[in-house]
């Protein structure tokens, strides 16, 4: 078996070929002046091959993986997984407007034509229960951040209340509160436009709490930075945010620490300076589990 990665996730590709004691190799990428990608792949492959490729800025990726799959296949590859922590498009989830794609399940359907299995971390599942709903059942394997997230927050703020901005969170803020034996509540959201949402924080005591914002990801930020104006305006104490995937578009985090947020913290399924929680201990059993299968 061999581990192929990129050299924009090298860190945790080879935290994962550590854990996993597999090879890594890269796969080496060129962009031609007309914007056309070249990628070479080590040859040959083995018969199991693991690709790891987070999906945070997702086009460009996308045309990477439907190059490097069937090529895999081609040098040798029999079994191909894909692990990919941040898998994007889960949001656009339902016809919000006539004529809207629904793209999270032609996202899904595409990827998994191309691999046997496909791993990620808290997809967004918002308005379908399982990835068996978008891809063949039992290709996509979906697991979740909030419990490693939520023992962190316990260890960095001892006694922290976990607020989930949003309805969606509460799957992940509950199993994060439950781990941690913290206390938590969910705040409603409403969405008028790509960095304009008003939120309805729930009415409990928050004056004198620390309280810890928790989301499955922060793209601009404005779902945080409205809650924890909110909270700092009701008297909470501080405010932290943690956070699976670290997306932080734009300007989110200067405008989050502009509005008063205290630490941000993520995981590491999307490098960036605020990554403090290893996904690769959840990564692991999984791929075994996988890699296992008839
Ligand atoms: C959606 O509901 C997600 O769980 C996040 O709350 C959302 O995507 C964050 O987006 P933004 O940072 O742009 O507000």
């Amino acid at each position: 078996m061999i581990l192929l990665g990129f050299d924009d996730e090298l860190l945790l590709a080879q935290q994962l070929a550590a854990a996993l004691a597999c090879p890594l190799q890269l796969i080496q990428r060129h962009r031609f002046p007309d914007g056309e990608l070249r990628l070479v792949l080590p040859k040959p492959l083995p018969e199991q091959v693991v690709i790891l490729r987070g999906l945070q800025q997702p086009n460009d990726k996308l045309v990477e993986l439907l190059i490097a799959a069937p090529t895999a296949r081609e040098l040798g590859a029999k079994r191909l997984v894909l692990v990919a922590p941040y898998l994007a498009y889960m949001r656009q989830d339902m016809e919000f407007t006539p004529g809207e794609a629904v793209s999270q399940r032609h996202i899904a359907r595409l990827l998994s034509q191309q691999f046997d299995a496909l791993i990620t971390i808290d997809p967004h599942l918002h308005r379908i229960a399982s990835l068996d709903e978008v891809m063949p059942a039992g290709q996509g394997l979906a697991l979740s951040a909030a419990r490693l997230l939520g023992r962190w927050v316990a260890q960095q703020v001892p006694g922290a209340l976990l607020i989930g901005p949003d309805e969606e969170s509460a799957q992940w803020v509950s199993e994060a509160a439950a781990a941690a034996r913290l206390d938590h509540a969910i705040g409603r959201k409403v969405r008028h436009g790509d960095a304009d949402v008003k939120l309805a924080l729930p009415e409990g005591e928050v004056r004198g709490r620390a309280v810890v914002l928790l989301d499955d990801m922060a793209s601009t930020g404005r779902t945080l930075i409205g809650a924890a104006e909110q909270l700092l305006a009701r008297g909470a104490a501080s405010v932290d945010v943690a956070v699976t995937h670290a997306l932080f578009n734009g300007d989110a985090l200067p405008a989050l620490r502009a509005a008063g947020v205290r630490h941000v913290w993520s995981s590491n399924t999307v490098p960036h300076p605020s990554n403090a929680v290893d996904i690769t201990p959840l990564l692991l059993p999984a791929i075994a589990e996988l890699l296992a299968r008839p």
